[in-house]
């Protein structure tokens, strides 16, 4: 996925740096969100700039780098106060087992610790540690300490350690960390739904290499699965084989066949309160498989049988469940996609127009119809496929009558 972060344009943020080998991920980390268009001001423990020097950070934020709690400059305010007052989130990346167990104390010994003790807002940490210092009681204890007491916690991976070790304890990858940024700056309107939503194509084989498919890339799904997630939903992915990887905080499932789609709807449906029918999902699949490979030959006949209707079944099943579907034409749009709606029970229907080059598969922009089950339908213009999340996204609050 296209990395594109629209949460933190304009967002004021104050990265804390402490001195663990892993702060060379906050350098990628720093230019990621400054792409984003946030602003941001670091500030470093003494320790931290052991291990990379401020000019570093300097250079990447565009900002200068704090370190010291009482500058050689006389300051009219303090800059922890300065700095508190600024800041819209503190982000602690890499955190130490050192600045936790002060955070849970309330020790306040230098400009970073004081800042955080001064701080009315969120902060999010990303623990960075040997795994024997992650599994310290002490260390446990304090994580449990500022977690009740409102402090985020980004779980450390398990990986290579700096050490070479195998272990539990490195630094939360940098992907994962900005999801979590992102969904603190997001409204949190779709906390403790369970919504679905399928993605890209299927394949029907033919023999056992050749299958009927569609050029389907996943992209209005996967915007649609991360929407969600960041809106609070917890999601489960069901995708077709695309070259994209599942967004932080979504689960994924690979699918191939349509049977294998349905199957796992309907294991999974009865569970969930939102359904988003945004694969691409193939009308035919030859009546018998061939075994092997086919070899050339002379002119070949192929026998295609319909594959079963997933989205009709489930509409006719649904009990306060908001159904959404994905209709694609080339033309008459407007009309298939009110027939589809009517036809499969469904609350919403998305028509997308199929225009070469310019609206469909395989592209980043769409264009098409809304069709509600309250009679609404709305033209949508040419709209890049995140867009076009955030509004489906929307749409389903409103029919969910959730704020
Ligand atoms: C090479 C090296 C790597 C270190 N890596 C870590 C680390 O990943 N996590 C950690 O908690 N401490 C690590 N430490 C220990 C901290 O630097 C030490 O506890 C220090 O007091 C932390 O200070 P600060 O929290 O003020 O930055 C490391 C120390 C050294 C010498």
């Amino acid at each position: 996925m296209l990395p594109n972060y629209p949460e933190l344009e304009k967002k004021r943020i104050i990265i804390g740096v402490t001195g663990g080998i892993s702060l060379y991920k906050t350098c990628i980390l720093l230019r990621a969100i400054k792409k984003a268009g946030a602003e941001v001001r670091v500030v470093m423990t003494r320790n931290a700039t052991r291990f990379v020097s401020p000019q570093t950070f300097q250079t990447l934020s565009g900002n200068p780098v704090y370190t010291e709690l009482f500058p050689a400059h006389f300051l009219q305010e303090p800059l922890h106060i300065r700095l508190s007052e600024w800041g819209e989130i503190i982000l602690l990346a890499p955190a130490t087992a050192n600045i936790i167990g002060k955070m849970a104390s309330g020790i306040a010994d230098d400009l970073l610790s004081t800042l955080l003790t001064a701080f009315p807002g969120p902060v999010l940490i990303a623990p960075a540690m040997n795994d024997v210092m992650w599994h310290n009681p002490a260390v446990k204890e304090n994580i449990g300490k500022i977690s009740r007491r409102g402090t985020e916690i980004i779980p450390p991976g398990k990986g290579e350690l700096a050490s070479g070790k195998i272990g539990e304890g490195r630094m939360a990858e940098v992907e994962k960390i900005i999801f979590h940024l992102r969904k603190i700056f997001s409204s949190q309107d779709l906390k403790g739904k369970k919504v679905i939503v399928t993605a890209g194509p299927t394949r029907e084989y033919i023999d056992d290499i050749r299958f009927i498919s569609n050029p389907s890339s996943g992209k209005m799904g996967y915007h649609l699965s991360e929407e969600a997630a960041l809106r609070g939903a917890e999601v489960l992915l069901l995708s077709g084989p695309v070259n994209l990887p599942a967004p932080e905080g979504v689960k994924k499932i690979e699918i191939e066949s349509v049977e294998e789609l349905k199957e796992n709807i309907e294991k999974h449906f009865p569970a969930c309160d939102i359904l988003i029918m945004s694969a691409a999902v193939g009308d035919f699949r030859v009546k018998e498989k061939f075994p092997g490979k086919l070899k050339r030959k002379d002119a070949l006949s192929l026998r295609l049988v319909p594959t079963p209707d997933i989205l009709k079944g489930i509409g006719e099943r649904k009990k306060n469940q908001i159904v959404v579907g994905f209709s694609a034409e080339t033309e008459n749009l407007r009309e298939r996609s009110k027939n589809k709606l009517k036809e499969k029970k469904a609350d919403l229907v998305i028509g997308c127009l199929i225009k070469e080059k310019v609206s469909g598969f395989n592209l980043e922009k769409i264009e098409g119809w809304l069709i509600g089950k309250d009679g609404r339908e709305e033209k949508f213009p040419l709209v890049e496929k995140r867009v076009l999340a955030k509004m489906v996204i929307e749409e389903v609050k409103k029919i969910g009558g959730w704020k």
